[in-house]
């Protein structure tokens, strides 16, 4: 079976991309399940009902936070409507929503899907995620060796530690958080598909989907600025995993979509 990996979708113009090419990338690669990478949904902060509804056309199954989550008023409450939104998993007990899950694939694969935060360079504390993978996989493991890692964190050096650390137990380790792609796409050793980070649905004429002038003009200057969305041609970039019947990676490809 196939699994598509979409990386943080940021704004109106990733909410469209996101529209238009999943549908069509889940029957070009025979996909059975999609996550996407949701924390910048609503105006690049967060998630909210309505982009949530805008995106229910999508085709993508869960969608997964990170340091944004939290971004819009009320979705502390609105979450609790929305099953397949997962926030970090390695947060307070008592935040709302939960941060891991198990799906079901289109082929009626049962799919573990669990999000974590990094915390080298991150603007909130968390608990340790390598203490937490290591417990919710197990948990998971219970029910099916289907698991996909959302690994939503700044540093390179933890992304690739915690994905040799779950190498073997999971299906795929796959980064979030920088907005940027990068080409170490690989499957490890013992059948766990990596990437550092796999990109975002965002302006490519943008720094990290925002328009570019008022962020060179805080580097400038040390001022606070308002740092809008910009949609100006808009790419979408995520990663088609390749899974064996035992859960294994076997193949992980990168794929870009431009509007
Ligand atoms: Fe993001
Ligand atoms: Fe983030």
């Amino acid at each position: 079976m196939r699994i598509l990996f979409i990386g943080d979708i940021v704004g109106s113009g990733g909410r469209e991309a996101v529209n238009h090419f999943v549908p069509e990338l889940r029957k070009e690669y025979n996909c059975a399940f999609c996550v996407a990478n949701g924390e910048n949904m609503a105006n690049g902060n967060g998630f909210a009902r309505s982009t949530l509804d805008e995106l229910k056309k999508s085709q993508v199954d869960v969608f997964t936070g990170g340091d944004h989550t939290w971004d819009q008023k009320d979705f502390e409450k609105e979450i609790l409507d929305f099953p397949n939104v997962l926030r970090p998993a390695n947060v307070s007990a008592q935040q709302p929503g939960r941060g891991y899950g198990i799906f079901e694939a289109a082929d009626g694969t049962k799919i573990g899907v669990v999000n974590l935060l990094g915390r080298t360079f991150m603007r909130f504390a968390c608990d340790c995620p390598f203490a937490a993978a290591e417990r919710i996989v197990e948990e998971i493991h219970a029910v099916t060796p289907f698991i996909i890692v959302d690994f939503h964190a700044e540093a390179t050096s933890d992304k690739i530690s915690l994905g040799r650390f779950l190498d073997g137990k999971v299906t795929a380790v796959l980064g979030t958080h920088t907005h940027v792609p990068t080409a170490d796409e690989t499957v490890f050793p013992g059948g766990t598909a990596f990437q550092c980070d796999v990109g975002m649905v965002g302006s490519r004429d943008s720094v990290l989907g925002r328009e570019i002038e008022p962020i060179i003009q805080h580097y400038l200057s040390g001022m606070p600025f308002r740092f809008p969305v910009t949609n100006k041609n808009v790419r979408l970039c995520g990663s088609v995993i390749t899974v064996d019947a035992e859960g294994h990676a076997t193949a992980i490809e990168r794929v870009v979509r431009d509007l």
